[in-house]
């Protein structure tokens, strides 16, 4: 279903040397393919990709926007217009599926949640599986498609690399080999070091549950604190020279990312750690393979590593790229 996606997403959206930008176009395709495998094919017309992405951006735009009041053409206002929208869409599709569960789409994660029961045999309300499955989709396309951006970057920074990689898959079969977990899988390697270097969840909240000690700083219970995948992936101790794109650093003979449970934590780590990790790990690998052997890309910005890895995220947004055969 992804590979499918995929090839029909890049045929039917992109022209021949079109510029674009590639954060966009990869947030709606990583939205169609998480879409089609929570709501099942059936559910979800291509169409309909534009609309909810759009929504997602809006929300997406209310929750950094610095001023959040609730007033008449603030981004707040949208935000919150975009979220109570994207509700009754998914309710629609939910109670439409309550009545009419269709063959094709049982595996997908609305089927398994219509049939979920607690202990005195009561479902869930659609109000509760629209507000997990928008949490699941809003949590998943966005960050999928940054480590997509910096991943196409990190390649046109370290041509070696990309050639490298492209040579290699021209002996591979198309089929993804993430999960063959060789211990010499270069992709692998280069999307672990694109996610160490580039992380695109940059911070993660925590409330201070028990209080606890860190480099003689006494942190008492009920503080909030912030932990950053950016510095944890850059620190020298962990690994050395942590500016430089390394990906053997990944390799058997190093494993730098080993020194320390927590050293690399692209995807979290703990109790919270990313339940998505697989299917986002499954669906770059097949993006990619898929760019690396139909196309030759062309960035139309001027792309400068230093200052790429002090703003990633905001360098991310502006990108312009183009394709060519
Ligand atoms: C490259 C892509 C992705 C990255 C970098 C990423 C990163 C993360 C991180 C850092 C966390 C931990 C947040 C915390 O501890 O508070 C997290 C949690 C989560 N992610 Fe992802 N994620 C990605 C893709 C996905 C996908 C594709 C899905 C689902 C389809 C997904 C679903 C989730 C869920 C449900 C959680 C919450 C887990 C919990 O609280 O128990 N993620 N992700």
């Amino acid at each position: 279903m992804i590979e499918e996606t995929v090839d029909q997403f890049f045929i039917d959206r992109i022209q021949k040397k079109e510029i674009f930008s590639p954060l966009l176009f990869f947030k709606k395709l990583t939205l169609s393919i998480t879409c089609r495998l929570i709501l099942g094919a059936s559910a979800f017309q291509d169409s309909e990709v534009n609309k909810l992405s759009q929504l997602f951006l809006e929300i997406l735009a209310g929750i950094s926007s610095l001023l959040r009041f609730d007033f008449p053409l603030t981004k707040y206002r949208k935000a919150k217009k975009a979220k109570k929208n994207l509700e009754e869409y998914l309710r629609i599709i939910i109670s439409k599926r309550r009545q009419n569960k269709t063959l094709s789409d049982t595996s997908s994660l609305l089927n398994i949640l219509l049939e979920q029961r607690d202990l005195e045999g009561n479902s869930l309300s659609d109000l509760e599986i629209a507000s997990q499955i928008l949490a699941i989709l809003f949590g998943s396309h966005d960050t999928t498609a940054n480590l997509l951006c910096s991943i196409i970057v990190q390649l046109e920074f370290n041509p070696f690399w990309r050639e490298k990689l492209r040579d290699e898959l021209k002996d591979k079969s198309s089929k993804p080999t993430l999960f063959s977990k060789e211990d010499s899988n270069l992709f692998i390697y280069i999307l672990n070091e694109c996610l160490r270097i580039n992380p695109p969840i940059y911070t993660i909240p925590r409330k201070v549950i028990k209080s606890f000690e860190i480099a003689d700083c006494q942190v008492p219970e009920g503080w909030y604190i912030i932990l950053s995948p950016l510095l944890t992936h850059r620190l020298p101790q962990l690994y050395p020279n942590p500016e430089v794109f390394d990906p053997l650093r990944f390799s058997p003979s190093r494993q730098e990312h080993k020194k320390h449970p927590f050293a690399f934590v692209g995807f979290g780590g703990g109790a919270h750690k990313c339940l998505g990790q697989d299917l986002a790990m499954l669906e770059v690998e097949v993006i990619v393979t898929y760019l690396l052997k139909h196309y030759f890309w062309r960035f139309h910005n001027n792309l400068d590593n230093s200052d790429f890895l002090k703003h990633t995220l905001k360098r991310i947004k502006s990108l312009k790229i183009s394709l060519n055969n």
